[in-house]
Parts: structure tokens; C-alpha cells; sequence
């Protein structure tokens, strides 16, 4: 990782204003500059960038952070990559990470293997339009009906007849033949020489987030098999990992991803204007792909394809995004037989209403369970019911199995009471449980993501003091009252050394608020300004950066005179050296005085004017 002072060199060479700017329109408005949020739909804008703080914060949908964090969450990428992003923008140069040998040769190789996959997708892009590109041409325009926008937006190519048209190419460009056999573009048959993996095939450039190329995906004109080849998987690119148009999906301002099962699929999507549809190519989807959707942070609508193989894609879907926790609906598509094929008939407003029509995952997978059994005969009845209630009784809240035990036994004629004692019993069966939990789960547990390759994450999970007792306690009240002191203090500093006397940092009880409050504190004390957007570059995970802004944009209400404010100041003061006083750790050295200092300062405050 790269030292404190580069950070911070970084940081401050980036002006928040400037850098948002060149990502989202914000306008001026008195100190502030406000646009529309880049990180959910709305129509007015709430969105707010603070020059003066170098922070920017969303009222509606409560993101927020510094430059870094922006570029985070705009991005999808993680702290190292941010800071090297903004480093390059304003030329500064960051000393090179130590690499060992083994890291170094690896960077080699993935260098040469994407500068391959680059120049391959640039030759079948040229092919695809010069004059041997015809049929190519042909079979995207007339008979896929795209553009050729949209032919360029995903660089889509065409490698027409001939064993060795790539082969040649690459020679030229001075690629050795083990490279070329690396990437699997071009196969080495002892007997027959080199040969081109993809022949006669329009190509589809699989772009990682950064939108750069790591492999290749040829389907055939026709209807021969195999339909749709894919290059090699290498340190690049893995299947297991790869997000079909995530490259751009991952800016979308919808408020969910609309996840189908092919490239066409997602081209069509997205020239109808869904810039949020990806696919996972040609694999089932993989906990790593569920992880880093889940890591996007918005809803999932799955859009499989209708026949079989797309319904259990579905119900695999649904048990792992409820395991995480994504919110997840399932768009249906009557009798289309794929999203491309359902848009290019109906158009963007049908499919709009689509999504708007998009079914309950949970209850989805219920209803299609459901036809494994032949419910006309009681025993069967009985099983199908005992599978349901299990499922409701793996939910993780009471509310949320009150809630399907009110929706589920009404669609299924049954009385609440029923179903209900129905859950409670099938709970207590621990085998039955299990083996329904591994069916919907499909075999998987919370601790199978755990792991999931983004260990760098993990880490600064570790390095969040805090941050789970800020969730686990839900103590929302207790937040509030930190919250609105610190927001305090940092709108108007003018107010600190009035109430100085009262404010210890022990005091808040959350541990990342008691982290802001002993920064604010020290940089006051020592007449400096407190400077939040910098305290975030301790931390890399953008969720705290987001508790931070989050934290000192607590709103006050309900001040309109002096006198409101002295009382509210009062109040807070109040609640906030009781609970430093329920803190009090009795068996603690020094415990008794503090109790006295924090009994004598809660009555000072009662009884003096404090502004
Ligand atoms: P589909 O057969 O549903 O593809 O496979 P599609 O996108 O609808 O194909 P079109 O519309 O006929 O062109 C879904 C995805 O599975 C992978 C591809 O990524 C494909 O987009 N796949 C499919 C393969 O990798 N190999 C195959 O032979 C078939
Ligand atoms: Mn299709």
C-alpha cells in the first residue's frame, strides 16, 4: 500500500469539485454544487459536493465520501486503484509497489496476454469492415438487427475463412508463437502448423471492468455447433469471475442490474437503452460472480432465458442472492424465448413494463418448486407444503416469515395458522431443515463467501474499528445524537471552544464516530481545521467513508431560534454524556472519577447557558 503523505499528496492535488465534475454535471449553489446522483435514479437533484469540506454526499440515497471514495464507487474499484488513478490524473508520480520476481514475471505475462486479446479484437474489428467482412456484416445487421453503433460500442469483429489470417497478423506484430498458443487465439497442430481458433465466426471481445479486452467469444452464422466458442481462460480472464458488460453496467444509474444469460442478450439490452444488463458467460452463475454483484451494491432482476435450462439458472440465482442478501426479482418473458428476442419484437417500452412487472424471487422459486410435485394427491400436498415451510423457515427474521406466511398461504388456500405451526414444526426437524436450506441454497453457506478472492477487501474489513458494533447494535437513537454533535462542530467551529470543557471522544460510544470525534477534537485543540475527507484515507474500504459523510451530515431539525439551539445543544449534550456514563467499565481504574467528572459535567450543562 502506499504511505500516508502520498495519499494525502494525491488527495490534495485532486479537487473534489474538479474530479466529479468530469463524471457527473453539478452546478453551483451558494458554497455547495449540486447534481443529479450518479449512484441512484432521481429527477431533482440531492447529490451535494462540498468544496470546502472535499467531500460530497447524496440526501437521497445517503452515499458519500472523498475524491477517493467517488472514484470507488463510480468505478467499482478499490483504494489502491483509486489512488492511482487520481495520482495519474494530476501527475503525480507514486513509488513503484515492490514487486517480487515471481510477481514481476506475472505482470509481464498479463501484459503481453492483454496486449494480445487488444490487437486480436482490433484486427476482427478491421475485418469486420473491410470487404472480406461481408457476411459478417450481413448477419449483425440483418439478421441480429444491430447497428453500427452498437457494433463498435462492443468493438464486436469477424474472423472470416482461412487457417491462418490472426497467425499472420500477430507474427507481424511481433508476438512468438508460444505467446499466441498461450492465449489460445491460435492452436500449433504438429502436422498441420498454426491455426486460427476462430474461423468463419463473428467475435464478441470479453472486456474486463476496465473495458479492456481478456478473451474472445466466436459464434458460428448458422446454426452448426458448436454455437459459441470461447478463447482460453487465463490469469485474465475466468469464466467463473467474468461479468458480461459489467464494464459498463457498473455505472448505470438504474437502481438494479438486469443479469441474462447471453452476449446478445446484453448487446440488445443495452442498444435499447438498459445500460444495467450483464451476463455471466456461458457457466452457471458462480458465488464469485454473486460476490461481486453483491459488491455493486444494487438489486438483481434476473432475465434467463424461458425454457428449462433458463428456469433453473433462475432458481440457482434466487438461493444465492437471498443467501447474500441482494435483493433479487425475476423478470419473466412469456413466450419469448430470450430478452433479445423479446425486445427486438416488443421494444424498450415493453420490456420497461417487464421490469416493472418483475415477480417475487422467493415466491417465484416456491410456485416452481411446486411442479415437482403432484399435488392432487395428498402425501405429495403434504411434501410440497413441508418444502415451503422450510423454505420460510430459513428467512433470517420473524417479520420477514410473518410476511410470506401472510402472502404465501393466501396464494395457497391455506389459513395463516397452518402454515405457520407448519414452519415451526419443520423447524424442528433439523434434518428435514438442512437438506431444504442445501436445496435452495444449492449447497451453499454464508461461510462460502467469506473467502470470496477479494481478500484485499477482507482485510480492510479487519481495519475497520468499529464499524460491526455500528451495525450489530442498531442503536439508530444513539447514532443520531453523535451524529448531530459532530455535524455540529464541523458546520460551526465557532461553537467548540464554547462547550470544549463538555466534549470527550470517550463519550461516543460508536467506534468510528469516536474515531471523527478524537480527530475533530485534536485538530481544534490545536486551532487547526478538521479536515474529514483526509481522516477517510485511513480507511479503505469506501463504507466507512460513507459512515464518515454519512455521520457528519446528520440532520438537525428543528431550530429556528437561539433558543432552539441552546436547548437542542442541551439535549445532546445530555444524551451523550449519559451514555458515557453507562459506558463507565466499574472494574476500570480511575472508573469512579470519571463517573464524578461526567455527574458534574451533566449538571453544568443543565445549569449554565452554554452559547
Ligand atoms: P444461448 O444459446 O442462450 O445463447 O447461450 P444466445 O446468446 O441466446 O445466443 P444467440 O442469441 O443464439 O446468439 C447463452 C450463452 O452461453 C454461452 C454464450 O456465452 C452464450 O451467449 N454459450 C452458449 C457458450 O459458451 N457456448 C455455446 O455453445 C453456447
Ligand atoms: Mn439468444
Amino acid at each position: 500500500m502506499y504511505s500516508e503523505e502520498d495519499i494525502e499528496e494525491v488527495r490534495s492535488r485532486n479537487d473534489i469539485v474538479d474530479v466529479v465534475s468530469s463524471y457527473v454535471q453539478i452546478k453551483r449553489s451558494g458554497s455547495n454544487y449540486f447534481g443529479l446522483c450518479p449512484f441512484h435514479n432521481e429527477k431533482s437533484p440531492s447529490f451535494c459536493v462540498n468544496p470546502g469540506k472535499q467531500m460530497y454526499f447524496c440526501f437521497g440515497c445517503h452515499k458519500g465520501g472523498n475524491v477517493f471514495t467517488f472514484l470507488m464507487d463510480y468505478n467499482q474499484c478499490n483504494f489502491p486503484e483509486a489512488v492511482e488513478e487520481l495520482a495519474d490524473r494530476c501527475g503525480y508520480k507514486l513509488p513503484k509497489k515492490e514487486m517480487t520476481k515471481a510477481q514481476k514475471e506475472r505482470q509481464t505475462k498479463r501484459t503481453k496476454l492483454s496486449y494480445i486479446y487488444k490487437d486480436a479484437a482490433n484486427y476482427y474489428y478491421s475485418r469486420l469492415h473491410s470487404n472480406a467482412g461481408e457476411p459478417g456484416r450481413y448477419y449483425f445487421k440483418d439478421v441480429r438487427g444491430l447497428d453500427k453503433e452498437t457494433m463498435r460500442n462492443f468493438a464486436l469483429g469477424y474472423a472470416g475463412g482461412g487457417w491462418n489470417n490472426l497467425y499472420n497478423f500477430l507474427k507481424d506484430k511481433g508476438y512468438d508463437d508460444s505467446m499466441m498458443k498461450e492465449s489460445g487465439l491460435v492452436a500449433f497442430d504438429e502436422k498441420k502448423g498454426p491455426r486460427d481458433y476462430f474461423i468463419n465466426r463473428v467475435i464478441f471481445p470479453i472486456v474486463n471492468e476496465q473495458g479492456d479486452p481478456v478473451g474472445l467469444g466466436g459464434r458460428v452464422l448458422d446454426d452448426s455447433k458448436p454455437k459459441y466458442l470461447n478463447s482460453r481462460e487465463n490469469e485474465l480472464f475466468m469464466k467463473r469471475k467474468t461479468i458480461y458488460g459489467f464494464n459498463i453496467a457498473k455505472r448505470t444509474r438504474r437502481d438494479m442490474y438486469i443479469l441474462c444469460e447471453g452476449y446478445m442478450d446484453v448487446i440488445a439490452l443495452q442498444k435499447a437503452g438498459f445500460d444495467n444488463a450483464i451476463a455471466a458467460l456461458g457457466t452457471a452463475l458462480t458465488k464469485d460472480h454473486v460476490s461481486r454483484l453483491k459488491r455493486g451494491g444494487k438489486k438483481v432482476y434476473t432475465c434467463f432465458d424461458s425454457d428449462t435450462a433458463g428456469i433453473d439458472a433462475t432458481l440457482r440465482a434466487i438461493g444465492m442472492f437471498k443467501l447474500l442478501d441482494v435483493d433479487c426479482k425475476v423478470i419473466t418473458m412469456g413466450d419469448y424465448k430470450d430478452p433479445d428476442e423479446f425486445i427486438k419484437a416488443n421494444g424498450t417500452e415493453a420490456f420497461e413494463d417487464r421490469i416493472k412487472k418483475a415477480e417475487n424471487a422467493f415466491i417465484f422459486a416456491i410456485d416452481a418448486r411446486k411442479r415437482d410435485f403432484d399435488v392432487s394427491d395428498p402425501e405429495e400436498n403434504n411434501r410440497f407444503f413441508r418444502n415451503m415451510a422450510g423454505r420460510i423457515a430459513i428467512l433470517k427474521t420473524d417479520i420477514e416469515r410473518e410476511n410470506y406466511i401472510a402472502v404465501l398461504s393466501e396464494r395457497y388456500n391455506v389459513s395463516p395458522d397452518s402454515l405457520r405451526e407448519l414452519v415451526r414444526d419443520v423447524s424442528k426437524n433439523d434434518k428435514e431443515l438442512k437438506k431444504i436450506q442445501e436445496e435452495f441454497y444449492r449447497g451453499y453457506s454464508e461461510e462460502d463467501f467469506k473467502n470470496d478472492g477479494f481478500s484485499e477487501e477482507d482485510e480492510n474489513k479487519k481495519r475497520l474499528v468499529g464499524r460491526e458494533s455500528i451495525q450489530k447494535k442498531g442503536k439508530a437513537g444513539l447514532r443520531e445524537t453523535e451524529g448531530i454533535l459532530l455535524t455540529w462542530l464541523f458546520e460551526e467551529p465557532n461553537i467548540y471552544p464554547k462547550i470544549a470543557k463538555f466534549i470527550n471522544p470517550l463519550d461516543f460510544q460508536e467506534g468510528l464516530y469516536r474515531d471523527v470525534a478524537t480527530d475533530l477534537v485534536k485538530a481544534y485543540e490545536e486551532g487547526g481545521d478538521f479536515d474529514p475527507a483526509s481522516i477517510m484515507c485511513r480507511f479503505e474500504d469506501n463504507s466507512a467513508h460513507e459512515e464518515i459523510a454519512k455521520m457528519l451530515h446528520t440532520k438537525i431539525d428543528g431550530i429556528e431560534s437561539d433558543k432552539d439551539k441552546e436547548v437542542l445543544l442541551k439535549e445532546t449534550l445530555i444524551k451523550l454524556k449519559k451514555e458515557g456514563l453507562s459506558s463507565v467499565d466499574n472494574a476500570q481504574a480511575g472508573a469512579g472519577a470519571r463517573i464524578r467528572q461526567i455527574k458534574e459535567d451533566i449538571r453544568a450543562i443543565e445549569t449554565q447557558d452554554l452559547l
